[in-house]
Parts: structure tokens; sequence; C-alpha cells
């Protein structure tokens, strides 16, 4: 196929942001070029779709975008998207430049828009995932989780100086709206003494004993990483400091966990996953999600994703359920 005959090729990225976008788009950029087509850039996410705010992409506008993080393209989650008419706009927009195929760079909320237009209008598309909280089902891994990571780590690491100067309790909440994920790799990962997760029962009583029983022996100092989805992070700073009887402050990391410059796993990761993408819609695939599992890239039809329930690793779990009990 030679590049006259192949549609263009929109990138687009998405709601929620995560680092490692931006590679993603620089790659999937050179690669469809390198593959003969002639690739276009969507700013502002869905939004932008409606508003026409479409530009075919140049070396010049992905270059010097890889060490940033969130995205250059910007994001948005858009409610009208979900109003036909409103997609039928989108439809005549990129019909006006010849693109035929989407790139979406985002989470399952956006994989299910754009899988309705791709059934109103037949524009196929290859969904990247990305979110910060690691629940798209069908991949163990979504762009933007190690960096976040990362993130937290270092506010652990930060918050345990200040904590163990000063004999406190630090409850630290972390992001994850149903998905206990970075709450529990981050737990495990700091060292940290509780954490409570949407998937794993907690019970207070045995915590408050365990710690009780650990200052007696000489603790100074506790963390507790709670996820944002348990809605549990001020309950438990009480908790801690008027039935444990040890000072406690809370502190809620917040959308500090959605920047900063993407770690080299993920910049690698946006790489294969945007090849993947590419390859993936030019062997024919209509509405597929790339995915990493078990060492392995591949994809799935979006149903699989989109319509099933993401698992935590259940050996991440029986490691992070004694820190709930
Ligand atoms: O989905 C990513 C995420 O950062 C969640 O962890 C969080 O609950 C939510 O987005 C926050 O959304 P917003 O940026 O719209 O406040």
């Amino acid at each position: 196929m030679n590049t006259s005959e192949k549609p263009g090729l929109a990138i687009m990225t998405s709601g929620g942001d995560s680092a490692g976008m931006n590679p993603a788009v620089k790659c999937a950029v050179e690669y469809a070029s390198q593959r003969g087509y002639k690739p276009f850039l969507v700013y502002d996410g869905l939004r932008g779709l409606i508003a026409n705010k479409i530009v075919p992409a140049s070396a010049e506008l992905v270059s010097g975008i890889m060490h940033k993080g969130g995205t250059v393209l910007r994001s948005s989650r858009s409610p009208q998207f979900f109003e036909l008419e409103t997609r039928r706009i989108a439809y005549e927009n990129l019909k006006s430049h010849g693109i035929g195929q989407l790139i979406v760079i985002g989470g399952d909320g956006s994989f299910r828009a754009l899988n309705q237009f791709y059934a109103d209008f037949q524009i196929p598309f290859a969904g990247i995932p990305a979110t910060i909280d690691n629940d798209i089902a069908g991949t163990d891994y979504c762009l933007g989780v190690d960096t976040a990571l990362n993130v937290i780590r270092q506010s652990i690491d930060s918050i345990r100086d200040t904590a163990s100067s000063f004999s406190r309790a630090f409850v630290v909440e972390v992001m994850g709206r149903h998905c206990g994920y970075l709450a529990l790799t981050s737990a495990l990962s700091c060292g940290a003494e509780i954490c409570l997760v949407p998937e794993i029962e907690y019970n207070l009583d045995t915590i408050g004993a365990r710690i009780k029983q650990d200052i007696q022996n000489g603790r100074g100092y506790v963390i507790a990483v709670v996820a944002e989805g348990t809605n549990m992070a001020e309950y438990v700073t009480r908790f801690i400091n008027d039935s444990i009887g040890m000072e406690a402050r809370l502190t809620t990391l917040g959308h500090v966990q959605r920047g900063g410059s993407p770690t080299v796993y993920d910049r690698i990761m946006a790489y294969k996953f945007a090849v993947a993408a590419v390859d993936a819609l030019e062997a024919g695939q209509k509405n597929s999600i790339m995915t990493f599992k078990d060492g392995t890239y591949s994809h799935l039809p979006i149903e699989q994703v989109a319509d099933a329930k993401y698992r935590v690793d259940p050996a991440l779990i029986k490691l992070a359920t004694p820190l709930a009990n």
C-alpha cells in the first residue's frame, strides 16, 4: 500500500492526562509517517474533534516533548460527545481532512466514546491505555503509572523524614478513583505500616492493636497509605490520633501524582504501545486496545476491555493484606 492509498491517521489524547502521553504521540507520528500514513494531531481531546482543532502533524510539533509530563495535545472530558449530532460534527471534521483512522491515548471512558463513534461512522481506532489508576482490564500496564509511583515514592520518603523526626503518624492519600493499585504498590515499596484499598477487606481493630503493640516495642512513627477510592483517609487519621494515641497528620497528594517528567519505563512503554497501535490499524483492526499482559504486547477487542473489570495482581493483594489487618 502506498501513501496515497492510506487514510489520514489522527492522534489524540483524551481523559485524565498521564506521563507517557507525549512520547506516545511523538512515536505514533514518527512511526505512522514511516509506514506511509499522513498523521494529524487533534488538540483538546474529544472537544477538539468537535471544534475541529485538527492539524497535520509535523516533526516540529512533536519535537522536544519526550521529557514533558501531561500532554502537549491537551485533553478533556466531553459529555457533549454523547450526543449523536455532536459526533456527526466530529465526523465531518475528520472527513474534511481526509482522516479515516484514529489513535486515542487515554482511559476506558475515552475508548467507549470512540467505539460509539466507530459504530456510528465506521472510523476505526486503536486505543493506547494511559491512566495513572492502572485500572484498564486486559492490560497489566497503563502509561503514567510508573511515573506516578515514583512521585508518590519521593513524597513518602520525604514524609518519612518529618514523621520520624517528630514521632508522628502520617496518612498519605493517593489517587485511584476505584482502584487501589497505586496505593498497594506504594505501600509495599515504601514500607508503610498500614494500607487501605478497595480490594482488601480491612479491620481497624486489628490494625489498632498491631500498631499499639509496635509502639510498645519501640516504633516511633507510622506511615499509612490510603487509596482515594476508600474514602477513608480522614477517618483513619482521626483513628490513629484518637484511638491509637499517636499524633497524626493527613497528606493528600492529589494531582501532583499526575505530573512529572515520564520515567524511562513510561517512555519505552509509550513507544511500544504506539508502534502496536499503528500496526494494529494497518493490520485491519477496527476497534482494538493495546495491551501488555504477562510480558507480552498484544491487543484486545474493545468489548473485552471496556466490559470487563480490572483485577489487581493477587500476589500484590496477598503481600499487602497484613497491612490492612
Ligand atoms: O483517572 C485518573 C484520576 O487522576 C483519578 O485517580 C482521580 O480520581 C481522577 O482522575 C481525578 O479527576 P479530575 O482530574 O477530573 O479531578
